[in-house]
């Protein structure tokens, strides 16, 4: 492996295709997963050179601590459908390399395990959609001792995902010839996931969408939030306020006048992001986005996701003002192939690039990029 998109060609043997399908696929056309590589690709660097580079570090600071590169794993549902006790091991490999991990709200190990496991991970919720269930999953998550919250606010109804119609992907996972005989020819998925997870827990379940545990995946209801969202407003960003005494992140934010709401409901950072294209397909990318948000977002750490796959695209997104960013997809498929080598592997892969990357922009310290050592190409389709 080595380059992160080297994980997914493995993983797509690896895993049966409905789980593969999930985790791959975005919303329709793809139009804003395309886009959002596409992005990067429109930013050239313009490096300096004859610098003195031999002091690199990748160190930033972020919500009172300090991390060893400017990167994390973004929130991904089901992580442990695709690895072996998934989340913890993304969690874990990423606090040994002292990097952020934001755990799905979608994930099927209870929150607790997983800050047992790995202190410091960030929680990420999908809001419930009544007042009660927000309080309890919001006072859960602080009891459990998670000291920043993220909440995901691009779903206000369920994307349309048809590439999961095509792959007989569906939660509740419906028992199908596809899924038996997927998982018959992937025995190393089998064996070292599915049947591994079942033996020592139990078929899983969606345990962090309320205050209590859901009713397992493979059956006839599974108690994954499915109340409506299409209700939730910037009052319920209010009322969390006031209750989470932690840093509070909204994700998912593009337009410049929600990040100036943001702000102005006493939020502590935002992730600028369209899902990894999941959720509205042609919404633009985050990186273009970026400027706009910057502007509105005053002294707010800004963060990115979707669409970075190499150092270099960290630094380009750092270059813009961005504080760091968030990679989700290769991390799964690390993850799946590897378990917590497999993603400490990809980590380190990303982490060389921003060093190797840095060194040849003629800079030793984050704080030295700005958009001067960008060029933007005006060119369209490219
Ligand atoms: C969950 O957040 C998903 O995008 O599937």
């Amino acid at each position: 492996m080595l380059s992160l998109d080297d994980f997914e060609q493995a993983a797509r043997r690896r895993l049966p295709r409905p789980i593969f399908g999930y985790i791959a696929g975005a919303a329709e056309d793809n139009q804003s997963l395309r886009a959002n590589r596409d992005a990067f690709a429109r930013y050239g660097f313009v490096p300096r050179v004859l610098v003195n580079v031999s002091a690199r570090s990748q160190q930033f600071d972020l919500f009172g601590r300090r991390y060893d590169a400017p990167f994390g794993i973004a929130p991904m549902g089901l992580s442990a459908l695709s690895a072996y006790r998934g989340d913890i091991v993304q969690a874990r490999a990423a606090r040994a390399s002292n990097i952020p991990a934001i755990l799905s709200g979608t994930s099927l190990i209870p929150l607790e395990d997983v800050i047992q496991a790995a202190p410091g991970t960030w929680f990420q919720a999908y809001l419930p959609g009544d007042p009660a269930r927000i309080d309890a999953l919001v006072e859960r998550a602080r009891k459990s001792g998670y000291e920043t919250l993220v909440l995901t606010v691009d779903i206000p109804v369920s994307a349309n995902r048809e590439n999961n119609v095509r792959t007989g992907f569906s939660t509740p996972l419906k028992p199908s010839l596809r899924l038996a005989w997927d998982g018959l020819t992937r025995p190393r998925w089998l064996a070292g996931t599915f049947l591994r997870t079942l033996l020592a827990h139990g078929m899983p379940h969606f345990e962090n969408s309320f205050a209590t545990r859901g009713a397992p995946i493979l059956s006839a209801s599974v108690l994954r939030d499915f109340s409506a969202r299409d209700h939730l407003s910037w009052e319920h960003v209010a009322r969390i306020r006031r209750q989470w005494p932690g840093a509070l992140v909204i994700k998912g934010i593009l337009h410049p006048d929600d990040a100036a709401l943001a702000r102005e409901h006493g939020v502590d950072g935002i992730i600028v992001s369209n899902h990894g294209g999941r959720q509205l397909d042609g919404a633009v990318p985050p990186l273009l986005a970026l400027p706009g948000v910057l502007d509105a977002a005053g002294d707010m750490p800004v963060m990115l996701d979707s669409g970075v796959r190499r150092g270099g695209d960290v630094l380009k997104a750092l270059a813009l003002g961005a504080r760091c960013v968030f990679v989700g997809r290769p991390f799964n498929y690390a993850a799946a192939i590897g378990g917590e080598a497999g993603v400490a592997h990809a980590i380190g892969l990303l982490r060389a690039e921003v060093d190797r990357n840095m060194a040849m922009l003629g800079i030793n310290r984050l704080d030295e990029l700005h958009p001067g050592l960008l060029r933007r190409d005006e060119l369209p389709g490219r």
